[in-house]
């Protein structure tokens, strides 16, 4: 591939300008103790049958272990959830310590508060320059909460109100 007439900063600067969501995408690791990391790039992919995915970093530590774990929830974070974000974002070695949580139906596990639980099964990775695209089944999902979403763009916080 040719070189790029740009730097990193610049492809972070442009693409910082498309607003995402943000949801935490949760399971367990080989000992059973909950896994998660915070991602801005979920997306709906097809309605039959159901898939969904993610992009994740091969930088990231928690990502392996919900690969090799093959299932998860993603929970949709609320405008009132930033702090969540925060942790889930963090190299923290135990995330769910300041956050209260249940199981799922699939018994993955769903953070209180949440705008929405959506529970998968990995079905297949795809790799892209240095990250995966993760597509997952979804098995059940949920609404919990009718608030506004929590939302990421030009690097900080927002929300829609
Ligand atoms: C708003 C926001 C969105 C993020 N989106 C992603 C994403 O889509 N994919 C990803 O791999 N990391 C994403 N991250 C970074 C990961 O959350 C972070 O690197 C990861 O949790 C590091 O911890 P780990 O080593 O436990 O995985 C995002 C971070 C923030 C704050």
């Amino acid at each position: 591939m040719t070189e790029p007439a740009f730097d990193s900063a610049r492809f972070r600067q442009v693409l910082g300008h498309f607003p995402t969501g943000v949801s935490v995408v949760a399971g367990y690791d080989a000992d059973g103790a909950p896994v998660g990391l915070a991602i801005g790039s979920f997306f709906s992919i097809s309605l039959d049958p159901p898939l969904v995915g993610f992009c994740a970093g091969k930088q990231s530590s928690t990502w392996p272990k919900l690969r090799e774990a093959g299932r998860f929830c993603v929970n949709v974070l609320g405008e009132d959830q930033e702090a969540v974000s925060r942790v889930f974002a963090s190299k923290d070695p135990d995330k769910f310590a300041s956050v209260p949580w249940d199981r799922s139906p699939l018994g993955q596990p769903r953070i209180a508060g949440a705008l929405a639980w959506i529970d998968c099964t990995l079905d297949v990775v795809h790799p892209a320059g240095d990250h995966d695209i993760a597509v997952a089944a979804v098995h059940e999902l949920a609404v919990t909460a009718e608030h506004g979403p929590l939302v990421f763009f030009r690097g900080g916080y927002a929300n829609l109100s």
